[in-house]
């Protein structure tokens, strides 16, 4: 397609090739746009969501929290009274969380700096020995400004995976002090301490960073798909169901009035150590990244994703190789368009469109290349499904009182520290906060499911593909259970079809 071809058909329908009401939303379309906050800094959002959806999700899922918070609270209180104080860590479950659960995300490899940092911890390697590192860098973000009595401080974490065994950890750099802590030191209070630190920047960090980038980057593709794409095109019929909900879920995320993180409003379900406008601080490393250091590269839309180097990420890729698996019949169509039909420059239009709002899209021409489109859409959907799912999934089982948000005494100043005080580590509330948090957005409240997705296509062949997917997705469950090492962070029943929490 030529440069100049997108702009004839952004007016297609004024051309007479379609009508506006060939489309989802006529005159009440989404579009991408800047993210208010830092439009060169963050994702850009989609802020006019059409009508019939923030219909929808009202229905579906603001009254749903509404309901939630007013009937099921005094289970909260009930569980902090029981768990009044942050439960006590031992090095094997700081090690697990770190290395092979949900903030496997997190692993990546040292940068020169961390070399030298660790320089002591990086020897003793043999041919099959590993370091990664989790970062927790941009917590220094809070400093001075979190809650009064609460503490934060920016942390880095080294773990070492010898051969297939798993990944421990076995340092932290306290990157204020500049102190580095290991299980080894003296009376060990200093180590102790710092991995509450590091969890607490973990928590932070995977709900305003890595699982932001798993909901953001998916609007401006739903916006682009439903506004470009007529209601006939078989693209916008593969994904429709996959953008059920998200819209108005993501801007209630960053722009509604009830929030987590709304700029000016103070909420009881906010777990975070610091206020909504201060705690937004960290989405831009997700988008914009750091330059220099492996933790935080500037976000590129992958059409074959990375996974991470863990159980996690061997969980995530076998969903993915069973959706990519079908994606190629379901694209047939687009494929297989006859002579004269728009399927394909639609199909142009719309990477053209997606890949001026979303870093690392393939555009109108590179989209054609040998299964990019294929691969492209295979991840979307796993994106918004599995990987989301999976998300919130391992988010749910983490107990209140097992991840800190908040830290009630300062961070240690060396190995040597005085012993930390369990019992004042935080309080009460905090534990009580988080567990609204858990209840309400961490815990899956699904509306439809991927295992029950319907593509309404209407060729016979198609259906019997879309039939035979519902089938693999299930033995692909299967054959994990099965198997027996990969652990089932999020069972096919509650894996939800696209973002609606
Ligand atoms: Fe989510």
């Amino acid at each position: 397609m030529s440069a100049t071809e997108p702009d004839f058909y952004r007016y297609h329908y004024l051309y007479g090739r379609h009508r506006l009401e060939d489309f989802l939303y006529g005159s009440d379309a989404p579009w991408p746009q800047p993210a208010p906050d830092h439009p060169t800094g963050q994702m850009a959002q989609v802020l006019h969501v059409p009508r019939a959806e923030m219909r929808e999700w009202k229905r579906q899922v603001a009254w749903k929290y509404i309901f939630l918070l007013l009937t099921r609270w005094p289970a909260g209180a009930w569980y902090a009274w029981r768990h009044p104080h942050q439960r006590a860590l031992d090095d094997e479950a700081f090690s697990r969380y770190l290395g092979e659960g949900l903030y496997s995300k997190f692993l990546c490899p040292l940068d020169p700096e961390d070399e030298a940092v660790f320089a002591g911890q990086l020897g003793g390697a043999g041919p099959d020995t590993v370091f990664y590192k989790s970062d927790f860098s941009p917590m220094a973000e809070l400093a001075g400004e979190t809650y009064p009595g609460t503490h934060v401080t920016p942390t880095v974490v080294l773990l070492r995976r010898d051969g297939d065994g798993p990944a421990r950890a076995v340092a932290i750099h306290l990157l204020d002090s500049g102190v580095v802590v290991t299980p080894e030191d003296g009376n060990r209070h200093g180590w102790n301490l710092a991995r509450y630190f590091a969890l607490q920047g973990a928590a932070h960090r995977i709900n305003l960073i890595d699982h932001a980038v798993v909901h953001f980057p998916s609007d401006p593709i739903n916006a682009v798909t439903k506004t470009l794409l007529p209601k006939s095109h078989p693209l916008l019929k593969l994904l429709l169901p996959h953008f059920r909900l998200s819209l108005p879920v993501n801007n209630s995320v960053l722009e509604g009035a009830e929030s987590l993180i709304n700029r000016t409003r103070w909420v009881i379900y906010s777990p975070f150590t610091a206020p909504g406008r201060i705690i937004r601080r960290l989405l831009p490393w997700g988008y914009v990244g750091r330059p220099g250091n492996s933790a935080y590269p500037p976000y590129r839309f992958r059409s074959q994703p990375r996974f991470p180097p863990s159980l996690y990420g061997e969980f995530q890729a076998a969903y993915h190789q069973t959706i990519r698996r079908y994606v190629g019949a379901f694209l047939a169509p687009v494929r297989a368009a006859p002579p004269g039909s728009d399927v394909p420059s639609l199909v142009s239009l719309w990477a053209d469109h997606v890949a001026a709002w979303v870093p690392g899209f393939p555009d109108g021409e590179a989209i054609w290349a040998e299964e990019v489109l294929e691969d492209t859409v295979a991840t979307i959907i796993w994106n918004v499904s599995v990987a989301h799912a999976a998300d919130h999934e391992t988010l749910h089982r983490m107990p209140s009182d097992e991840i800190p948000f908040r830290l009630r005494v300062p961070p240690p100043e060396g190995p040597d520290a005085p012993a930390p005080d369990a019992s004042r580590l935080n309080r009460r509330f905090d534990i009580f906060q988080a567990w609204l948090t858990d209840m309400l957005f961490y815990e899956p409240h699904n509306h439809s499911l991927l295992q029950d997705v319907d593509y309404g296509f209407e060729a016979p062949a198609l259906q019997r593909e879309n039939e035979a997917f519902r089938q693999a997705l299930r033995q692909t469950e299967a054959r994990l259970r099965d198997q027996g090492r990969v652990p089932i962070f999020a069972p096919l029943e509650r894996i939800a079809a696209s973002i609606q929490y």
